[in-house]
């Protein structure tokens, strides 16, 4: 596409070029024969010298609004091209649907079921997830593990509806997940993406995106179980200091923290954390692992990792491969039921091989 712009670009301008020259050599030749005409006038006491002079700066003007008019002509056809892409955008449909006739729901607590759910992206039958079954009690912590790409995000991604099932069905506390008016649903839980974005504005003001007049003492205290209390102490304006645009002031781990901290603001019945410790040392993300069972013991974690370490101590784990729960339970029954765990655990432990009776 570059190669082709350029290729464009190249031929517009050699248009230019050659036309250029010819253009400039007409207006002269014009202003000379201007000046000859009023010169044989004036010798014939018919006009003034005066008047030569207005007649040329008046066509100088006028060309000049010609050529700038034609520059305005080639920006609004680029422009036009840009409008339809935006209306594009904005006219695309949300197929994430609000219930016609939301039940009055008693408030969530917080216990999630799959059942026999699937799920593809592209609609064609080719499945990223595959039969998803299982059920996270209320306040249970559940993690997720398995190898890149096999639809751990996408998993989670289910949750607050950020993508429909395409057959099955997600219950919260027994209900469909459909029948949730979408801000109640939405509102109880708190989702840390994989590549949280930051915006630029304060630290405050990015936790305020996890709740609206946060007081000072629930931005500590979120901050505290992210961890991200003593980075954010060293800054001299502590919770007013700037983040950039893109966060390029911070680094990945702290990046990392304050996107938790948002989410843990909100108090969420439901926490789901895509990879969020992958940038934190062992000790700040044991931290954190405390932090959440002392502070949240009611809330269901989900936390997905491609470390063991930061879920071993999970209620339940999901191992999944090619889209499919693999196997599930805690991690000493995975170690003695499920050779994919007990490859993931050998790898990360430095051993070549576990052997477990
Ligand atoms: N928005 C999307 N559109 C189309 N395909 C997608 C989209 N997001 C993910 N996929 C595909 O779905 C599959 C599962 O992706 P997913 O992000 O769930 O993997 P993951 O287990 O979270 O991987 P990782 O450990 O690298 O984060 C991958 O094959 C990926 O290519
Ligand atoms: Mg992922």
């Amino acid at each position: 596409m570059n190669d082709f712009l350029m290729e464009r670009n190249l031929s517009a301008e050699q248009v230019i070029l050659s036309l250029m020259p010819i253009i400039l050599f007409v207006v002269n030749i014009g202003m000379v024969a201007g000046i000859w005409m009023g010169a044989i006038k004036v010798n014939a006491g018919s006009l003034q010298i005066g008047v030569i002079l207005a007649f040329i700066n008046y066509l100088n003007i006028m060309m000049n609004g010609l050529m700038s008019s034609s520059n305005v002509l080639m920006q609004i056809t680029r422009s036009f091209t840009s409008a339809d892409r935006i209306g594009q955008v904005l006219d695309t449909n949300i197929d994430i649907t609000e219930p016609a006739n939301p039940a009055s729901l008693p408030e969530i607590r917080g216990e999630v079921e799959f059942k026999d759910v699937n799920f593809s992206y592209s609609k064609n039958g080719e499945y990223v997830l595959k039969n998803i079954s299982f059920t996270a009690k209320s306040g249970e912590k559940i993690g997720i593990i398995g190898s890149t790409g096999c639809g751990k995000s996408t998993l989670v991604k289910l949750i607050p509806r950020l993508y429909d099932a395409d057959s099955g069905e997600i219950l919260i506390d027994g209900v469909n997940i459909k029948e949730y008016p979408l801000e109640n649903l939405r509102k109880a839980i708190g989702f840390v993406p994989q590549n949280a974005t930051l915006f630029s504005g304060s630290i405050e003001d990015n936790l305020f995106f996890g709740k609206e007049q946060a007081t000072n003492e629930e931005m500590e205290h979120a901050a505290q179980s992210a961890s991200a209390l003593e980075f954010i102490d060293r800054f001299e304006d502590t919770f007013a200091h700037e983040i950039k645009q893109g966060a390029t002031n911070l680094s990945g781990g702290q990046k990392q923290r304050l996107s938790m901290a948002r989410a843990f603001i909100r108090e969420p019945k439901i926490l789901i954390l895509d990879d969020s410790t992958s940038a934190i040392d062992a000790i700040s993300e044991s931290a954190v692992q405390q932090a959440i069972k002392r502070n949240h013991p009611e809330t269901t974690v989900f936390i997905v990792s491609a470390k063991i370490s930061s879920l071993i101590d999970a209620d339940q784990i999901l191992v999944i491969d090619d889209g499919m729960v693999a196997a599930k339970g805690t991690h000493q029954d995975l170690l003695v039921a499920s050779s994919i765990y007990r490859d993931i655990f050998a790898t990360q432990n430095g051993k070549e091989e576990v052997s477990y009776e």
